[in-house]
C-alpha cells in the first residue's frame, strides 16, 4: 500500500472524565500505563499509515510537547483550530494535506481499538463507496451513532445518539473511517461541522456509505466505567503483573494479575493491589491498602488503610488514611481527600479541591 494518512481528532472536551485533569487531554490518559494515543499511533503505524495529522485545540500544547514531530515511525503534523471545528470541520481544515492522494483514515482520538486498518482500507476499496465506517456491536447504542446495514455492507441509515429503544441496530460507529478525498466537498467551510449529523446521513442517502463490521477490542474511554474496562482489557492482553524500575513492593503486599505498576512506586506492608489495576510512576501506597479495578495517575499518594475500588485517581492527588473511593468516582489532579472520608457513587472531585466530608451521592465537586 502506498502512502496512507490518518487524521486523528484530538480536540474537544465534552466528557465525563474532564474533572480529572486541567493539564492532560484525555488522549494522554494512561491505559495500562501507556497514554491512549500511544496505543492508537502504534496500531496506525502497524496498519501501514505513515503520516498522522493531529487535529488539536483544547490543551494542544500538552499534545505537541508529548508527541513532537514523530513517533513509532510516523510523521506527525499538527492542525491547530482557533475555535473547535467539531468532528467534520478539522477534515475540511486539513484539506490541503488530504485531498491529493487516495483514501485516508479519520479517527476519533478517544477510542482504543486493535482494529486491522489494512483490512478496513481493503474493504473500502472493494466496495467502492465514498466512505466506510468501522462498526462494532454494543449492548446499548444510545451513546453512539447507530446504523442500519443492508446485506451488501451498505449503510441505509445513520442515526447519531438514537433515543433508547429507537436505534436501527446494535451496530455502532466506532469513530474510525476511511474517506475518499471527495468527501471533503460535503463538508462546509469555516464553521464547526458534525460529520455524524451533517455528512454521514447525506452519504447514506446517496448510497455511498459503507459499514465494515469489525471484531475485537474497541472502546470509547469517555466515561469512567468504559475507561476502567478498557484499562482492564489491555492489562489482560499484556498478561500477568508488570513492575517498573526502582519500585519497592513490600514482601507482605500482594499484586494480583492483571496489573501494571510503573517505575519508582512504593507499596507498603499488607496492601493488596489488583486485579485490573494500573498504578503509574512515582505513586506512593501506604500499608494495609486495597486497590482494585482502578487507575492511579503519576505521583499520587494513597495513605495507610485506604481502599480504592472501580475508581480513578488523578496526578499528584492525595488520599489520606482510612479513605474509601469507590463506584466510578474520580479524584482530580492535586485534590486531597482527608482522613476517613468516603467518596462513592460516581462522584467527581475537581483538581486541587480539599474534601473533608464524605460524599455518597453522584455529583461534581468544583
Ligand atoms: N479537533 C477537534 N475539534 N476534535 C474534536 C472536536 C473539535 O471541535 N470535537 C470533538 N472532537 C474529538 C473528540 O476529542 C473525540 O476524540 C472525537 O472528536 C469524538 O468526539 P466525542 O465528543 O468523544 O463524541 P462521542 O463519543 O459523543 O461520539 C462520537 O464517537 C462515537 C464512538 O466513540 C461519534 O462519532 C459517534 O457516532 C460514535 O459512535
Ligand atoms: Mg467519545
Amino acid at each position: 500500500m502506498k502512502e496512507l494518512k490518518a487524521l486523528v481528532l484530538a480536540g474537544g472536551f465534552g466528557t465525563r472524565l474532564r474533572p480529572l485533569s486541567c493539564t492532560r487531554p484525555k488522549m494522554l490518559f494512561p491505559v495500562a500505563n501507556q497514554p491512549l494515543l500511544d496505543w492508537t499511533l502504534k496500531n496506525l503505524s502497524e496498519g501501514g499509515v505513515d503520516t498522522v495529522i493531529l487535529a488539536v485545540n483544547y490543551m494542544a500544547e500538552a499534545l505537541v510537547r508529548y508527541l513532537g514531530p514523530t513517533k513509532f515511525d510516523l510523521g506527525i503534523i499538527y492542525s491547530r483550530e482557533e475555535r473547535p471545528l467539531g468532528t467534520g470541520g478539522p477534515i475540511k481544515k486539513a484539506a490541503d494535506l488530504l485531498q491529493n492522494g487516495g483514501p485516508f483514515l479519520v479517527l476519533n482520538g478517544d477510542v482504543i481499538s486493535d482494529i486491522d486498518y489494512r483490512r478496513l482500507v481493503e474493504f473500502h476499496r472493494r466496495k467502492g463507496g465514498l466512505a466506510t465506517i468501522a462498526l462494532f456491536q454494543v449492548p446499548d447504542p444510545s451513546r453512539y451513532g447507530a446504523v442500519e446495514l443492508d446485506g451488501e455492507g451498505r449503510i441505509l441509515r445513520f442515526v447519531e445518539k438514537p433515543e433508547p429503544g429507537r436505534a436501527p441496530s446494535n451496530l455502532v460507529n466506532a469513530g474510525i473511517y476511511v474517506l475518499d478525498p471527495k468527501v471533503i466537498d460535503y463538508i462546509p467551510e469555516g464553521r464547526s461541522v458534525s460529520t455524524e449529523n451533517e455528512v454521514f446521513p447525506v452519504l447514506a442517502k446517496e448510497g455511498a456509505l459503507y459499514g465494515y463490521e469489525a471484531r475485537g477490542l474497541w472502546m470509547d474511554i469517555g466515561v469512567p466505567e468504559d475507561y476502567l474496562r478498557a484499562n482492564g482489557l489491555l492489562l489482560a492482553k499484556l498478561d500477568g503483573v508488570q513492575v517498573g524500575e526502582k519500585s519497592k513492593v513490600d514482601s507482605s503486599a500482594e499484586v494480583l494479575p492483571p496489573s501494571s505498576i510503573g517505575a519508582g512506586v512504593e507499596v507498603g506492608a499488607n496492601s493488596v493491589i489488583g486485579p485490573n489495576t494500573s498504578i503509574a510512576d512515582h505513586v506512593h501506597i501506604g500499608r494495609g491498602c486495597r486497590i482494585e479495578n482502578s487507575i492511579i495517575f503519576p505521583g499520587a499518594t494513597i495513605g495507610d488503610y485506604t481502599s480504592v475500588r472501580n475508581a480513578i485517581i488523578g496526578e499528584n492527588a492525595t488520599l489520606e488514611r482510612w479513605v474509601k473511593v469507590e463506584s466510578g468516582s474520580l479524584i482530580g489532579d492535586y485534590a486531597v481527600i482527608a482522613d476517613g472520608v468516603t467518596i462513592t457513587q460516581g462522584v467527581s472531585i475537581c483538581p486541587s479541591k480539599r474534601v473533608e466530608e464524605s460524599i455518597l451521592e453522584p455529583r461534581q465537586v468544583m
